[in-house]
């Protein structure tokens, strides 16, 4: 008898210690890894596969979807809101000039959350965990790291594309703009320096780094010659360059790059000119390991900028539309 209360109790408390485990645990940071676990195993998994299937038919995808996890989280959050389309009451930030003729991918997107959906039976997965899935699952189809991603995001009724503007840094800002653009977002130095690492994959477009090719004076010569060739003063607006030699490899080969001047855009060669950032950029150039770490890590804190989380927003059945 004494026995058996004994147990009983322990039984009480192991449960009341497993519940408030599974219930506040992952409303610390309001998302869990488990968000999906029990009521669609499956979700995970089809994302992957449309990603390694996408990324298969054109490197570049993966780059791309990288970008607008990227691109979402710097707007309010990351809540979608660059995947709504135009209407008269969407101001789309799709038009945003970081984002108009320039963000890609929306398609393969579309096709995520219907296989997602049809693997789940319903709508159930949101267009902001799709997102943060598919730049995890588009890093690792590349070659890089993998994380945990946190999920139970959900997807945003509004959209700004003056907010895109202003809070998407741009390729002709120094360090200390790029400082500020990421502490508003509650990212520090450590994390501009990971995350600019992304640019070890994919392509820019001449008008991107135009300016720094003709006038900038810390880039390696011959390596502004052959971008000047390829992006003329005028013209050939849209050509495309590798952000680094390897763009459809996740390697540590940008960071390297950097120490020769021949970053890309004017804001990554802002990151190893004389300022602070520089002993990171060193660091990173010949440990792979440890930029593949910090960018991991910084990725989820990326990835939990002001989610909408409970009963904020609504889980999207179409990601370019409201309910
Ligand atoms: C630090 C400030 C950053 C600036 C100023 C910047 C700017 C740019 C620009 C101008 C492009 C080329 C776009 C085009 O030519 O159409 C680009 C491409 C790209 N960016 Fe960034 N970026 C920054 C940070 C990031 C971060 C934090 C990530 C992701 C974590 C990222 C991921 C990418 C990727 C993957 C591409 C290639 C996309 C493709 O090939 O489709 N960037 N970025
Ligand atoms: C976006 O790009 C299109 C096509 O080049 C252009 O016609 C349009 O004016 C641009 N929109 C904005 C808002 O910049
Ligand atoms: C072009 O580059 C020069 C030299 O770095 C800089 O002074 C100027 O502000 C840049 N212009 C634009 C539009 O970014």
């Amino acid at each position: 008898m004494a026995l058996n209360s004994l147990s009983l109790v322990q039984a009480l408390l192991f449960l009341s210690l497993a519940t408030s485990a599974f219930s506040t645990r992952p409303y610390k940071e309001g998302l869990t890894p488990y968000f999906y676990d029990y009521v669609c195993p499956q979700a995970l998994p089809a994302i992957k596969r449309v990603v390694e299937a996408a990324v298969q038919q054109e490197r570049r995808m993966g780059a791309s979807l990288l970008r607008l996890h990227f691109h979402d989280c710097f707007v309010n959050g990351c809540d979608a809101s660059i995947l709504l389309d135009p209407t008269p009451t969407i101001d789309s930030e799709k038009l945003a000039v970081p984002n108009n003729n320039s963000a890609r991918g929306f398609e393969v997107i579309d096709q995520i959350k219907a296989e997602v959906d049809k693997a789940c039976g319903y709508s159930l997965v949101s267009c902001a965990d799709i997102l943060a899935v598919a730049a995890r699952d588009s890093v690792v189809a590349l070659g890089g790291p993998s994380w945990e991603v946190q999920l139970g995001r959900r997807d945003s009724t509004t959209a700004s594309r003056t907010t895109a503007n202003s809070d998407i840094p741009a390729p002709n800002m120094d360090l200390p703009a790029l400082i500020n653009t990421f502490q508003k977002q509650g990212l520090d130095t450590r994390d501009l320096v990971a995350l600019s690492g992304a640019h070890t994959i994919g392509f820019a477009q001449c008008f991107t780094f135009r300016n720094r090719t003709y006038n900038d004076d810390n880039i390696a010569t011959s390596f502004a010659r052959s971008l000047r060739s390829l992006c003329p003063r005028t013209g050939e607006d849209g050509n495309l360059a590798g952000l680094d030699p390897s763009p459809a490899q996740f390697d540590a080969l940008y960071f390297h790059n950097l120490l020769a001047q021949k970053g890309l855009l004017h804001s990554d060669q802002a990151l190893y000119s004389g300022g602070s950032t520089d002993e990171l950029v060193k660091t990173y150039s010949d440990d792979a390991e440890a930029f593949w770490d910090d960018f991991a890590k910084s990725m989820i804190k990326m990835g939990n900028i002001k989610p909408l989380i409970g009963n904020q927003g609504q889980i999207r059945s179409n990601c370019r539309r409201l309910n």
